[in-house]
């Protein structure tokens, strides 16, 4: 078989483990790019470091049940399987591991994967079981796979923080690299989400990356992370359409909370809700402040 003109289509974990074993060949390695589908140009972008950083890529479709609370959008997460798997077919991606939750996790499974600091702070506090759920499933992918590299979205930073810590404390066997955010021209970040959104609720969402561009500068110029914190507030209350859910002014190393004026990078971490659907956005700022 010509395993780099067709891309294989497994649903179960027992066909994918066979295909990445025939691509691995003599030697060559896998990259691995994990989604719950709805592919975007973010997504894209995700597959094209793969192949830059792997031999071949893999992609996994599931949407995760169990990183999706009671009352969370689980059934109304967009699915487009037959375009996503277009996408990746013309991306030269060699398999995609799409299996159904009943494929994927035992009736009777009992084992979670838990980083039990960074899990329940910011966003793991407001989606209590979310980062559990992740970090579940993707250590199953990781095993389900075992890729050479696997390749995550910065926009969701405090997830690729959790799957960072894990794959340390664990001494799993890949290497985590991010990818920066792809934006529309208007700066908001891509997500399958922002598909949810009405019209009017689209045209008001870039006003995520409008308030941390302008706490970025203000923290940039040397203000403090309270200060900036209240200007992304009073941003988001004076759209109508939005509600803001959390905005933190992290250590970017660390996650841990910054106070005063930051001497080191910090990250801007915000979740604003239009409607039914949460938006999250993320940025890196550079300070040059003194510790107060
Ligand atoms: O980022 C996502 O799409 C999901 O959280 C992931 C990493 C695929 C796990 O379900």
């Amino acid at each position: 078989m010509e395993d780099n003109a067709t891309m294989i289509v497994c649903p179960s974990k027992g066909d994918i483990r066979t295909a990445v074993n025939h691509l691995r060949g003599r030697g060559r390695t896998i990259g691995l790019v994990p989604t719950m589908g709805a592919l975007h140009e973010g997504h894209m972008a995700l597959v094209a470091r793969a192949a830059e950083l792997a031999d071949r890529v893999v992609a996994t479709i599931f949407v995760n049940p169990t990183q999706f609370g009671p009352n969370e959008d689980l059934s109304t997460y967009p699915r487009t399987l037959e375009r996503d798997l277009q996408m990746l077919r013309e991306a030269g991606v060699a398999a995609v591991f799409a299996p159904e939750p009943g494929e994927m996790y035992h009736t009777e499974a009992q084992t979670v994967v838990e980083t039990t600091g960074l899990s329940r702070v910011l966003m793991g506090r407001l989606r209590p079981g979310h980062f559990r759920g992740v970090a579940t499933v993707v250590t199953k992918l990781f095993n389900i796979v075992q890729p050479d590299i696997a390749v995550f979205g910065e926009k969701d930073y405090q997830q690729l923080a959790v799957i960072r810590t894990m794959v340390r404390d664990l001494d799993i066997p890949v290497r985590i690299e991010g990818v920066p955010t792809q934006r529309a021209p208007d700066g908001l970040a891509l997500s399958s989400r922002n598909a949810r959104l009405t019209e009017a609720q689209r045209a008001a969402a870039p006003v995520l990356s409008q308030a941390m561009a302008e706490a970025a500068e203000l923290l940039a110029e040397g203000e403090t992370a309270e200060i900036a914190r209240a200007r992304i507030a009073r941003l988001i209350a004076a759209e109508p359409l939005a509600q803001l859910r959390s905005a933190d002014i992290r250590d970017a190393a660390s996650l841990a909370p910054v106070r005063g004026r930051p001497a080191r990078p910090v990250v801007i971490l915000l979740a604003v809700r239009f409607g039914d659907v949460t938006l999250i956005d993320q940025r890196v700022v550079q300070t040059r402040g003194e510790p107060t």
